[in-house]
């Protein structure tokens, strides 16, 4: 089948990689002329295992294609899916203007039958302004082209986006037309050969789905962040309570462990933009609005505890920060942890020395040179001259370290685990000082 995807971010390369490594011919548009050459040559603007190797053989093959021609991407595809950026406005709500431009363009320049999708997380009645946008640009034309539109999120994973796509829990499928049935059951035939992944529903119910799943998972992590926190004070271990909790199949293990709070792309931003949709329609949505601040609070809990630990002492001092991406086996900084403790650290007057796999150039975009920021060529290195050890992300490289070694290089034999990583008892049998995340050793 012939697929064009509009905007060649995370979304958009991911589907249009996939959508080609099963055997479609793909063809990828975006404006950003520099990309375009740099996919050309195999050059991948995100780290993601298993991405740049499709991308490269799909492209050598010839079944990816990439280009900065509009008119020649609209005149390729039978599906054409949006997948391009909705950043938040100020008031949290998806910024819908380069959805509504690519529709524009499709609109401009489409000849032949053919099915729009949106794939981007939008809000609620987005297809519909992607209908009328359609619309009123085709009245425009003295030309009558049948197409149809369809929402179809995704429920990517960063750092496992490829296996994610290529193995899907479910494909969710927003229509009222059976041309977009029949294209979609085509399109997604190689993904559903042994059992029937496909859902068909409503469009605005596709459209929330997206919103409510991702809700769901944040709603679970503030929920056990929040007892993590109750669980300090009445001298409990979250460790101990999360496997009680999730022994119950109700309840399920997943997405239960506490931490230094959720970031990335997709939580945050959907979290705020479902409150503001709730809001807009007249609904006051007091549960999600203590999920986001829940976590905004948990973002901070790190930098208290070691602001306690030293009475408010931090001026002068160093700390080792271990992991600084969002998560592991991504590069993705963006609403970080981190970045929170980091700038807290700082602006008490204190130094960062900091390691993280794969995220240490975005690091040095973000916050460029600065003296109060070291990056370090390996975690070891983080260590000396430190007044403690803080882990913000559970990269595998942190799972065993040597901990007679980190006892030896810090000043103070302290580590404060943002991610629970770590055995208390074993540590401070070793004799090193252990703060965690809802446990009260
Ligand atoms: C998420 C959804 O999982 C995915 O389905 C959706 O399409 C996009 O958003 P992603 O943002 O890549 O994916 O990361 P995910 O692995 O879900 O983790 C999100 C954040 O939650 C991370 O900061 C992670 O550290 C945190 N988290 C996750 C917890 O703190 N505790 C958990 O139990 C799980």
């Amino acid at each position: 089948m012939k697929v064009t995807v509009f905007g060649t971010g995370y979304v958009g390369l991911v589907t249009g990689a996939c959508l080609a490594e099963v055997g479609h011919s793909v063809m990828c548009v975006d404006v950003d002329e520099s990309k375009i050459e740099n996919l050309k040559n195999g050059q991948i603007p995100i780290y993601e295992p298993g991405l740049e190797s499709i991308v490269k053989s799909n492209f050598s093959e010839g079944r990816l294609k990439f280009t900065t021609n509009a008119e020649e991407a609209v005149a390729f595809g039978t599906v054409q899916f949006i997948a391009v950026g909705t950043p938040p406005d100020e008031d949290g709500s998806a910024d819908l203007r380069y959805v509504l431009k690519v529709a524009e363009t499709i609109g401009q320049y489409l000849n032949h039958e053919a099915v729009v999708v949106t794939k981007s997380t939008v809000p609620v009645g987005t297809s519909d302004k992607v209908r009328a946008q359609l619309d009123s640009v085709f009245s425009t034309r003295d030309v009558s082209v049948p197409y149809h539109v369809a929402s179809n999120p995704e429920f990517l994973k960063e750092g496992a986006a490829v296996s994610d796509f290529l193995k899907p829990d479910r494909i969710i499928v927003g229509t009222n037309s059976s041309f977009v049935e029949s294209a979609m059951q085509e399109l997604y035939a190689p993904f559903n050969r042994n059992h029937d992944r496909l859902m068909f529903m409503d469009v605005r119910s596709a459209e929330l789905t997206k919103y409510a799943a991702n809700a769901m998972l944040a709603t679970k992590i503030s929920f056990i962040n929040e007892v993590a926190n109750i669980a300090e004070y009445v001298g409990a271990d979250i460790e101990q309570v999360r496997q009680g909790i999730g022994s119950d199949p109700r309840i399920g293990y997943q997405f239960i462990y506490p931490g230094c709070g959720y970031g990335g792309s997709c939580f945050p931003k959907d979290v705020k933009a479902l409150v503001s949709t709730a809001k807009r329609v007249g609904y006051q949505p007091e549960l999600l609005e203590a999920v986001e601040s829940v976590n905004g609070r948990q973002k901070e809990r790190l930098f208290d505890k070691v602001n306690n630990y030293f009475n408010g002492d931090l001026k002068g001092r160093t700390f080792a920060i271990w992991g600084l991406a969002f998560k592991p086996k991504t590069d993705d900084m963006r609403e970080a942890s981190s970045r929170v403790l980091m700038e807290a650290l700082w602006q008490a007057g204190a130094t960062v020395k900091a390691y993280d796999p794969e995220a240490m150039q975005e690091t040095q975009r973000i916050y460029g040179s600065r003296e109060d920021l070291q990056l370090m060529g390996t975690k070891e290195a983080c260590l000396s001259n430190a007044d403690a050890l803080i882990i913000c992300t559970e990269w595998k490289a942190f799972w065993a370290p040597d901990f007679e070694f980190i006892k030896s290089s810090l000043n103070e034999p302290l580590i404060v685990d943002g991610r629970n990583m770590y055995n208390p008892f074993r540590l401070e049998e070793m004799g090193l000082k252990y703060i965690g995340i809802g446990r009260s050793n």
